[in-house]
């Protein structure tokens, strides 16, 4: 019989909870924080911390009940324990811990960049070995993966990861946070079309880089006159157009990034069968459908969750502690949250 598992993600901004059961996904509850958060053009950890506090009985409550899968009969709790804001992550884990003692169940803690890299499998039967891109406002990491919870890391980031290069270069322009589905709007309207050719800066082999990207835009602007470096506003020429054209240049420039990287790792590792994309940033639709091309075009399946599994949601935690727990690997009370790296 197949354990029913109960997820709990509170790693950065959204309260989430949901169950997995008969494998599949009975439930999947999100609070997002983003409003809470856009006042200040980014998440402020101690406003997350108390914010999943006040929410995360109600969250899991809800997922319980929509799954009509009652805490009794919960076999297994699963929590996101690492990486993430320490405080975001204590409360999660700290809710789970106690949960799961007062029912006597098993807590498996899980790696959230793992719950992204398995998201695909909420939906598809992804074949091993495949190349997984995750990009996200906290990470950008490309994975050979080769089952379930074995893989390597091909490359990563070397400093901001994408969607934080999206979320940093909207705030420069004075555009809302989160960055990258309003970047994606605006580059619409103008077609994606690449204005201003920004530097597709490229790391080393596999890893990324995307920090010079948003010194390059800012200096960019100020060579135009567009931004002014002493009072650190936009001047009073920039227009929505110009917005707009900035935001599809920076979207394309992105994706030309990981355009590139996926050809490399392909070329690399030809033994992969497929190429999946995952966390927030495969929200977007230009960047998807451009992977998806890369990876027909190398003969390589092409796999991406639906929107709702590539931003945090618990319902990846849920699925991975599910494997977790067929392959006997199970966490204890003493579960505390590890450091980011
Ligand atoms: O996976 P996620 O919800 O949280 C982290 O683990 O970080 O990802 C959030 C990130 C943000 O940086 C946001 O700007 C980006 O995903 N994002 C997008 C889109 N939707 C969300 N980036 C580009 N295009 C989008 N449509
Ligand atoms: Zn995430």
């Amino acid at each position: 019989m197949n354990p029913s598992i109960l997820g709990i993600e509170t790693s950065c901004d959204e309260t989430a909870a949901a169950v997995y059961a008969n494998n599949k996904i009975q439930s999947n509850i999100i609070f997002s924080q983003v409003d809470l958060h856009q006042l200040y053009g980014g998440v402020v950890p101690e406003i997350a911390s108390r914010s999943h506090i006040e929410k995360i009985n109600t969250i899991v409550a809800q997922a319980l009940a929509q799954s009509k899968i009652g805490l009794n009969e919960i076999d297994i709790v699963a929590v996101t324990n690492r990486p993430g804001l320490p405080g975001s992550l204590l409360i999660g884990v700290c809710f789970a811990k106690a949960l799961a003692w007062v029912k006597k169940k098993p807590i498996i803690g899980i790696d959230h960049l793992e719950g992204h890299a398995f998201s695909t499998f909420l939906e598809y039967d992804v074949p091993f070995p495949h190349l997984c891109l995750t990009a996200s406002g906290g990470h950008t990491s490309l994975y050979l993966i080769h089952d379930f919870g074995k893989y390597d890391v091909l490359g990563t980031t070397l400093d901001d990861a994408a969607g934080e290069a999206f979320d940093k270069i909207a705030k420069l322009i004075n555009l809302p946070y989160p960055g990258g589905p309003i970047i994606e709007k605006l580059a619409k309207k103008v077609n994606f079309e690449d204005f201003f050719h920004y530097p597709r800066s490229m790391g080393n082999q596999l890893d990324f880089s995307f920090s010079g990207l948003k010194t390059a835009i800012l200096y960019d602007l100020v060579k135009k006159n567009l931004y002014n470096l002493s009072t650190k506003k936009l001047s009073p020429n920039m227009s929505e157009n110009i917005k707009e054209q900035i935001a599809s240049s920076l979207l394309v420039c992105i994706n030309d990034i990981f355009i590139q990287k996926i050809e490399l790792a392909i070329k690399q590792f030809p033994q992969v069968r497929a190429v999946t994309f995952v966390g927030g940033v495969a929200s977007n639709k230009f960047v998807k459908e451009n992977i998806q091309k890369i990876a027909e075009k190398n003969n390589k399946l092409f796999f991406s969750p639906s929107s709702q599994y590539c931003t945090d949601n618990a319902a990846m935690i849920a699925f991975v502690g599910s494997y977790k727990a067929k392959q006997g690997i199970f966490s204890d009370y003493n579960l505390d949250i590890l450091k980011n790296e």
